[in-house]
């Protein structure tokens, strides 16, 4: 039986119309959830719209409609979208639907009766953007972190879910199953809300101030806590408790969130599935955010971008690649139009887009469009199989750790040396000297851009399609299996190999002014002996982890032929975890000094510009603690 995958994007509110943000998410989802269909298995991919609770209400009041009718139209813009977007989901679900509002009762009763709801009086300053009560510790000068606001006071009797119970062991099960939550910086976080004692949950609010929510079962004067009810939807889709879906794809659940919303999905969830007597879900995969002029996106900021609008201008493909090309999984980064554009001309136009086409003119030149039989496999032809399989097998191992940048680098270096390949062994002279040989670097090249047209295909379905219709292969899409690739040279193509139109044109640059080159200051000059004070060295990462309260700094544990501790400030554009076994060079003999209370020893040597921060490393492995002049 084949395995299976089940992936989840968070459901987005309808108070606000879809953006880069939820198309990210949902993009990654589809991106997953495609490539565990190239491995093979059975997959579920579910999002959908979260409809209820104060801030649609008041949407709603807002757009001069009813509830009902307003959620209608968002939800339909959201459903809408995915399409055009090539995401492929399974089922939407919307938390309207008489089956999920069904289940949601029914899960209430269930932690009621398992004695886990309790009615008090509870007096406090409640957040309505946040639909959340709030302590005083928690707020900032008296106001809600996140939106600046005052919050109401508010004194009201409620039923409350004894999250408490479940402290202990969330405690155990996050530190037994390491990638319960992922990637680890968050799965810290969430450990650290723990380290306080967990409040219970306020799971209703009266009707007398809102309407729009799910009836509790036990107590038609209330409605249900929209995060309550929405965190459901996730087992309601499945058709729970009885549902096949359900036995099938819930052991097997992966969640996708942003860190927005990591203390409803690591914290609340995990109590409620346990209270409802239901398995914890597998994964909790968070990233992070994407930020347009350096600022939080959201609606209130006012510089939403519309996804739309740019696929629009660059083409969908485009716009996908440069999404999950460009974030690391976890860590937060800057969307560019102009970064976009760039991309676009040397990965996609450049890289892919002439390996494909000049390989394609030439099967179609030399032989008329029928790809030929190979004959002696030389060192080279070898060499280059042998780097495709390693490919398969790597982008299979980081694409199920989520890290999308690893995979394209990957394919990336991978058509570089395809590229390489063809320079080196000059078609064009073998076209008028040796036709055997000619036909098997031919076949090597086709063979190659095969296995790209696979790999891609996640990240890229349209385009990569496109490509193995102009390969002539039979099947193609999802079809085009990694157990496919990996027979490397098996099946023919059904039909004749065809160049048709470009697969990425290049980007006009005008429209963007070429940043005017001023020559940077450069400081004073030195003498060679000054130059030969400084200690340069190259060093291995051992480990490296976060410097708590630091947003900055990670601590690095080096071989630089000694071992040696190291404060970097570059936790904004590195995971720790991507960093370890990596080479990087230092300048050793730095006296040491305190940061944040951490001694480090030595400075690590990085490039910045606008685009960010770059560590150096050696072009190839060189052994620790040499040194660099
Ligand atoms: N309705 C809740 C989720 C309930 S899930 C049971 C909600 N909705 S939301 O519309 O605000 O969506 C939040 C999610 O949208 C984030 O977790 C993330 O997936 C995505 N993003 C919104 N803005 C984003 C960025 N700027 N960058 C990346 N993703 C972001 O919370």
């Amino acid at each position: 039986m084949a395995e299976r995958f089940y992936v989840t994007t968070p459901i987005y509110y309808v108070n606000a119309e879809p953006h880069i943000g939820h198309a990210y998410t949902t993009i990654v989802a589809d991106v997953l959830n495609r490539f565990h269909t190239l491995r093979g298995m059975d997959t579920f991919f579910l999002t959908g719209t979260d409809e209820h609770g104060d801030k649609i209400a008041i949407a709603a009041e807002k757009n001069g409609q009813s509830p009902q009718e307003y959620v209608d139209r968002i939800s339909k813009m959201f459903r809408d979208l995915w399409p055009t977007l090539d995401v492929e989901n399974d089922r939407f679900i919307r938390t309207t639907d008489p089956e999920h509002i069904e289940v949601v009762q029914s899960i209430l009763n269930r932690v009621n009766e398992n004695g886990d709801i309790y009615f008090a009086e509870y007096e406090g300053l409640y957040c309505v953007e946040c639909e959340r009560f709030y302590t005083e510790r928690e707020l900032l000068d008296g106001k809600c972190p996140d939106h600046q606001t005052t919050p109401k006071v508010i004194k009201e009797a409620n039923y409350f879910f004894r999250m408490s119970n479940y402290q202990d062991w969330l405690i155990n099960h996050i530190k037994e199953n390491p990638d319960f939550i992922r990637p680890e910086r968050y799965r810290n976080e969430a450990l650290s809300f723990l380290k306080e004692p967990l409040e219970d949950l306020c799971i209703s609010r009266p009707k007398s101030r809102l309407t729009w929510g799910i009836s509790l079962p036990f107590d038609d004067r209330f409605v249900t806590y929209v995060w309550f009810d929405a965190l459901i939807n996730y087992v309601s889709a499945l058709g729970y408790p009885n549902g096949d879906l359900f036995h099938k794809f819930w052991p097997v659940s992966q969640h996708l969130i942003a860190k927005d919303i990591l203390k409803p999905h690591g914290i609340y969830w995990p109590c409620m599935l346990k209270s409802a007597g239901i398995e914890p879900f597998q994964h909790l995969n968070v990233h992070g955010y994407w930020n347009v002029n350096a600022g939080k996106m959201s609606k209130t900021v006012g510089n939403v971008v519309k996804p739309l609008d740019l696929v629009g201008v660059y083409g969908l493909d485009p716009f996908r690649y440069f999404l999950l090309r460009e974030m690391v999984f976890g860590l937060d980064s800057e969307f560019s139009e102009q970064a976009l554009v760039a991309r676009i001309n040397s990965d996609l136009a450049n890289d892919l887009g002439n390996l494909a086409s000049r390989s394609l003119t030439m099967i179609q030149k030399y032989f008329k469009g029928v790809l030929p039989e190979p004959q002696a496999e030389s060192l080279e032809d070898r060499e280059l199989r042998d780097a495709a399989l390693t490919l398969v097998d790597s982008c299979e191992s980081v694409m199920v750790e989520l890290s999308f940048h690893k995979a394209l680098i990957a394919v990336w270096e991978f058509i570089n040396q395809v590229n390489r390949y063809i320079v080196a062994m000059e078609p064009w002279v073998l076209a008028k000297t040796d036709k055997g040989r000619l036909a098997t670097v031919i076949f090597h090249i086709y063979q190659s851009l095969k296995v790209i047209s696979a790999l891609i295909w996640p990240f890229m379905p349209g385009s990569a399609e496109r490509l193995q219709k102009q390969l002539g292969l039979e099947v193609t899409g999802g079809k085009f299996t990694l157990d496919l690739v990996r027979k490397w040279g098996d099946g023919k193509p059904s039909g004749p190999v065809v160049k048709g139109e470009a697969l990425f044109p290049r980007v006009e640059t005008k429209s963007f002014p070429e940043p005017v080159k001023k020559s940077p200051e450069f400081l004073p000059e030195i003498d060679f002996d000054q130059v030969q004070k400084v200690d340069v060295r190259v060093a291995t990462v051992l480990a490296a982890e976060p410097i708590p309260k630091s947003k900055k700094l990670l601590k690095l544990t080096v071989d630089a032929g000694e071992e040696r501790t190291v404060v970097a400030g570059i936790a904004e554009h590195y995971a720790p975890e991507d960093l370890i076994g990596a080479q990087v060079v230092i300048v050793a003999n730095l006296k040491p000094v305190k940061l944040m209370g951490v001694e480090s020893r030595g400075m690590v040597l990085a490039a910045s510009d606008e685009n960010g921060v770059r560590l150096l490393s050696p072009r190839a492995a060189c052994v620790p603690g040499c040194k660099v002049q």
